[in-house]
């Protein structure tokens, strides 16, 4: 994959410079051993004990194992060639009541996964929060408390000062505007409320934790390289209905900028304001929009959005008829990403890593043992052929990230949807690499002899 200039890869990035090839996993969704050696409860273990939230009364209890199988999960990743694991660290494992007294045996988990990491050549990218907030938080408000801004803080600075040493790629949150939409406002995720003013001060609180976090990363991690990850996708209306018009409006400023605007340019979005303001003190807007040096994205696939009676006035409809799906309905549309990479080029001037993208599909493991997920394999040209037009185009990208190295616990969905590229069998936890991560090795392998300079590429040339 050469760009036009001839002497590129995907990357677009000039020959010889690094383009970070990763993949994406998270606490809850992986780790499973949630209580041993002291985890504390979070809300999704409270919440998928409810009967009804998750499908098939799955929980994050076992997952993939991976607290007791991460080296043979370092070993796939390192056949695989990655440059870079994303994965988040769980607040209640290092620090069971979210604030307190910390666990040396969650602490040393880590320890040893960011050790493994290290020695296979894999660089460690820690996220701070992927929703799984201590259900002790939780009863003290969570999100809603103002006073969680200090706790995130402290609980930032345990982590920096046990892994700062070896970790310098931190990002704060995962996709803020899911967890606070889905879990405050619209009832659809943990801690499952839906209440107006429960979002709006979540929104403000999260804003507020995460100026907080970047200001302790800066001042203990020599050397860190900071950013925040966001879900951006176009929020298309789906239909032509003035209603639906303005629900999409609405619904993208929760979306794509409750989050963006107060940590770039240190303002809300004007249809959220009034929401927001009674929430605010002064000074929380500089205290929010603390420098940090590149913008993560999320990004599947655009939404449909159509007015509804809930307390936002919108929710998602579905796609139009011509537009290709996902087997999970997700509308296919690489353009889209293309686009969203050029716009957040041009309005936020930051690197961009792209850490999460990728598809869940029906995949079967047949009589040989192998997992054709060719439906997988065509996500993911599309949308690495997006980057590569993105970056032609002069978007700075500078990384991207497969969701999910492994199948996972998919929230609501339990274990029905398998976004891994590497097949999990859940009763004996066998790991098995499907055809999109052989198609994936190897275009890393392709881009990464691409990008050796020219005259210097002796193993490339061998290689044909
Ligand atoms: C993202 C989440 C991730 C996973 C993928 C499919 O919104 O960050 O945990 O659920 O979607």
């Amino acid at each position: 994959m050469t760009n036009d200039r001839g002497q590129t890869g995907t990357s677009g990035q000039p020959a010889g410079v690094d383009f970070v090839w990763g993949a994406s996993t998270s606490s809850y969704q992986i780790e499973g051993a949630a209580h041993v050696e002291g985890r504390g409860d979070s809300i999704w273990d409270r919440y998928c004990r409810e009967l009804g939230k998750v499908q098939n009364g799955d929980t994050g209890d076992v997952a993939c194992d991976h607290y007791h199988r991460f080296r043979e999960d370092v070993a796939l990743m390192r056949e695989l060639g990655v440059n870079a694991y994303r994965f988040s660290i769980a607040w209640p494992r290092v620090l069971p009541r979210g604030r307190g007294a910390a666990n040396e045996a969650g602490l040393q988990f880590y320890d040893r996964l960011i050790d493994a990491l290290l020695a296979a050549g894999i660089e460690p990218w820690v996220c701070l929060y992927h929703w799984d907030l201590p259900q002790a938080l939780s009863e003290l408000g969570g999100w809603e408390n103002r006073d969680i801004a200090g706790w995130f803080a402290d609980y930032t600075a345990l982590v920096a000062r046990h892994y700062g040493d070896r970790v310098k790629r931190f990002a704060t949150f995962n996709e803020p505007c899911v967890f606070t939409l889905f879990g405050y406002g619209l009832g659809w995720h943990a801690p499952g409320i839906a209440d107006r003013a429960a979002l709006h001060k979540a929104i403000h609180h999260v804003n507020l934790s995460h100026g907080a976090a970047v200001d302790v990363l800066r001042a203990s991690v020599a050397g860190a390289s900071i950013g925040a990850i966001h879900n951006r996708q176009p929020c298309y209306a789906a239909t032509p209905a003035k209603e639906d018009a303005e629900a999409a409006l609405r619904l993208a400023a929760y979306w794509n900028d409750a989050f963006p605007y107060p940590q770039h340019f240190a303002c809300y979005p004007p249809t959220l304001l009034e929401a927001i303001e009674p929430y605010m003190e002064p000074g929380d807007l500089a205290r929010i929009a603390r420098p940090i040096d590149w913008f993560g994205l999320n990004h599947y696939s655009p939404h449909y959005i159509k007015a509804d009676s809930n307390l936002i006035g919108a929710t998602f409809g579905p796609p139009p008829d011509d537009v290709p799906r996902t087997p999970i309905g997700w509308p296919i549309v690489p353009a889209a990403f293309r686009d969203t990479l050029l716009d957040l080029h041009g309005r936020f001037g930051l690197p961009i890593y792209v850490l999460e993208n990728g598809t869940a599909s029906e995949d079967k493991l047949d009589a040989a043992g192998i997992v054709q997920d060719d439906g997988r394999i065509a996500y993911l040209q599309g949308y690495t052929g997006a980057m590569g037009e993105a970056i032609a185009a002069g978007a700075d990208v500078r990384g991207y990230f497969v969701w999910s190295l492994l199948d996972n616990f998919e929230w609501t969905a339990g274990y029905t949807q398998r976004f891994g590229i590497v097949y999990v069998d859940y009763p004996t936890q066998r790991r098995i690499p499907k055809a999109s991560a052989r198609w994936y090795a190897d275009m890393i392998g392709k881009e990464r002899r691409q990008m050796v300079p020219v005259g210097n590429n002796v193993a490339a040339a061998a290689e044909g």
